[in-house]
């Protein structure tokens, strides 16, 4: 496969960017033109930001997994499309190529089809790292099930609130998944999450553990049965269903400023696009690359560049079932010797908590095979940038600073590798057809460089957020209203002199713990479930290798008993309804929050608390109780 579209030297990048400001269409109507379609499109671009409404290639049919799958058989169906290592290093691998890879997803869309899925139904996936959570969203595509996959490390209430408001009835997962030293019970939280519930018609269940699993009859049913059935009824073909350009692909849950999660929705045509074009262009992708992108496929990193991005451009993709430092911190360093990776892809928190192992680890490691890094997730600090660029990319790798958001599809901000110049810490220029802007609270547009601002996106490209799934007021609301006529990031940043730009972190209550988005509201609202528990308030604060760390303050009236006890206690609370990754770092009792008459919190006193800043609280005259905040700094934990 070739890709007409990908440019390779700096004049080439700022011709692409010009003209995808001034004749969108044209260029992206040309970009298109290098698919798969089974109807042209009417119109490449309709569009308005204050309604929110968008639509990328309208009229245009298509199915995604023709684009992934078929169109690479006749030249490529002998290459690999995925190589998967097991958690385990002493587990053979597995390889998949592009035929056997589309065979397994005929196959399963078969699966899918005998168990009453149809077109436009919803579809949770709840697995671990294995190929046939690949398989399983390929296969919802290719009958146009909207898939909504949910990271293994959602506990049940949050399955039950994404299965319930995705509507969905049916269920994909695994007896059980392996991470690190874990095994991870899957069926058994989704049963726990399924209890009460009586929308859910069918769980599949694929063996990966071997983990005791309940079957509930009448809906359970295991992937490999379902299979053999398929199998005898002897048809191994599934036809890929037509889906106009702007039909919902998927929907993936993000954390936001409120309480709920929201149901992110990306449609088909403009999110392949988009993910296509990003993934050859920043990484710079040549057809033979081994692709390792170190995300799960349950964030949206794992949907563009683990699945949709390299299967699109007919690219080998690496999955990984396992962490990076089981059993040792050399994980990574081993799998790019093995498998001679060419792109690492990861997030910086994993770059510095691989960093404190110390150089031990990369000891007799092969990595000469690597040409190109990326980065994902979070700001990227100096220290860990050259961390990597000296002792990972030896110093002739280029590394792209790839900024970007669940609703964004795809890398937005980025540089390209070795094509458009890298600054560490800085994602630097936007892609072809992205126009940032920074703005002021007030909504003036900031001009110039060497600014700072909020930063907004003035027009849309193909994988922008189409809606907010059951609530389009939601959408437009927390993306188009802020600043009417511009998508808002949610996104504090920095435009230098040069007019390179610097991502600083959110300007909204989202936290970005080891580079996943964490609402405060959230927390909170796990956190005051538990029976102990009057009111509380969380904030992030800097934390060596999770970029942030979660500190909550809380009013607790169950003093009698062991304090430690207690504060384990809330962890396990929001463990519980959260997961893990949204457990609270530090937990400081407080006799009350410092709140202004009206009853606001003033967050901006307990972030200064929480980073142990004490040396100007600023005004707070307006504090309902201003001896709080002595009270408060006194008991930091
Ligand atoms: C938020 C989006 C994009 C996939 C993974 C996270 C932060 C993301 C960068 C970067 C600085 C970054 C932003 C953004 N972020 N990439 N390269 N530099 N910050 O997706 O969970 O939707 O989170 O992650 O704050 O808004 P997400």
């Amino acid at each position: 496969m070739t890709y007409p579209y990908q440019v390779t030297d700096f004049a080439g990048y700022e011709l692409a960017y010009k003209r995808s400001i001034e004749d969108p269409e044209g260029f992206w109507g040309d970009i298109a033109a290098n698919f798969t379609w089974k109807r042209k499109w009417d119109k490449v671009l309709e569009w308005d930001f204050l309604r929110p409404e968008i639509k990328w290639f309208n009229g245009g049919k298509l199915n995604i997994t023709e684009n992934c799958l078929d169109r690479h058989l006749e030249h490529s169906g002998h290459l690999p499309a995925i190589i998967w290592e097991s958690n385990n290093p002493e587990e053979h691998h597995r390889m998949l190529t592009y035929k056997e890879l589309h065979f397994k997803v005929m196959q399963f869309a078969n699966v899918l089809k005998n168990n009453g899925v149809k077109k436009g139904d919803r579809v949770c996936i709840y697995m671990g790292m294995i190929p046939e959570l690949a398989i399983a969203v390929l296969a919802c595509a290719r009958i146009g099930a909207i898939h909504s996959v949910i990271f293994g490390g959602f506990s049940a209430q949050a399955i039950a609130d994404r299965v319930h408001d995705a509507r969905a009835e049916y269920i994909i997962t695994s007896d059980g998944a392996y991470r690190g030293a874990k095994d991870i019970p899957l069926k058994s939280v989704i049963d726990d999450a399924l209890v009460g519930d009586h929308t859910v018609k069918r769980v599949i269940v694929s063996t990966r553990t071997r983990t005791p699993v309940s079957m509930i009859k009448g809906r359970d049913v295991w992937w490999e049965d379902e299979i053999r059935k398929v199998e005898t009824q002897g048809n191994p073909f599934c036809a890929a269903e037509e889906m106009d350009a702007e039909d919902v692909l998927f929907i993936l849950y993000t954390s936001g400023s409120t309480g709920k999660p929201k149901g992110v929705v990306h449609t088909t045509a403009g999110y392949m696009v988009w993910t296509n074009y990003t993934f050859v262009n920043a990484f710079q992708y040549q057809p033979g690359m081994v692709h390792f992108c170190t995300a799960d496929i349950g964030w949206i990193t794992g949907h563009s560049y683990i699945v949709y991005g390299p299967l699109s451009a007919g690219g080998t993709t690496l999955m990984f079932e396992g962490i990076p430092t089981w059993p040792d911190a050399g994980r990574f360093w081993e799998i790019v010797e093995k498998y001679k990776v060419n792109i690492l892809y990861t997030a910086p928190t994993a770059i510095r908590s691989l960093m404190g192992f110390g150089l031990d680890y990369l000891e007799g490691k092969d990595l000469s095979s690597l040409k190109v890094l990326g980065t994902v997730g979070e700001p990227i600090n100096e220290e860990a940038w050259h961390w990597y660029n000296k002792h990972i990319g030896k110093e002739k790798c280029p590394i792209i600073d790839t900024w970007w958001q669940t609703e964004t599809g795809g890398v937005l901000i980025s540089n390209w590798a070795g094509v458009t110049p890298a600054k560490p810490t800085f994602a630097t220029l936007p892609m072809p057809g992205v126009q940032p802007c920074l703005v002021d609270d007030q909504g003036n547009e900031i001009e110039g460089n060497g600014v700072t601002g909020n930063l907004c996106i003035k027009a849309p490209w193909p994988a922008i957020i189409r809606t907010t799934y059951g609530d389009h007021e939601r959408c437009r609301q927390t993306y188009f209203s802020t600043y009417p006529g511009k998508y808002f990031t949610g996104d504090g940043c920095l435009r230098d002199e040069e007019g390179h730009y610097r991502i600083t972190g959110r300007v909204d209550d989202v936290l970005n713990v080891s580079g996943h988005r964490i609402g405060t509201a959230e927390v909170e609202n796990a956190i005051n479930m538990h029976a102990g528990v009057i009111e509380s308030a969380v904030v992030g604060y800097p934390h060596d290798i999770k970029g942030q760390g979660i500190y909550a303050f809380i009013i607790y009236s169950g003093t009698h008993g062991d304090i430690q006890l207690s504060k384990q206690d809330i962890v396990q609370t929001v463990s519980r309804i959260i997961g893990p990754i949204a457990k609270p770092d530090k937990i400081q009792f407080v006799p009350g929050l410092p709140k202004t008459r009206s009853g606001k919190i003033m967050r901006r006193i307990l972030r200064k608390v929480a980073e142990g800043d004490f040396s100007n609280f600023g005004d707070t005259s307006t504090l309902l109780d201003p001896s709080l905040v002595e009270v408060i700094r006194d008991g930091r934990v």
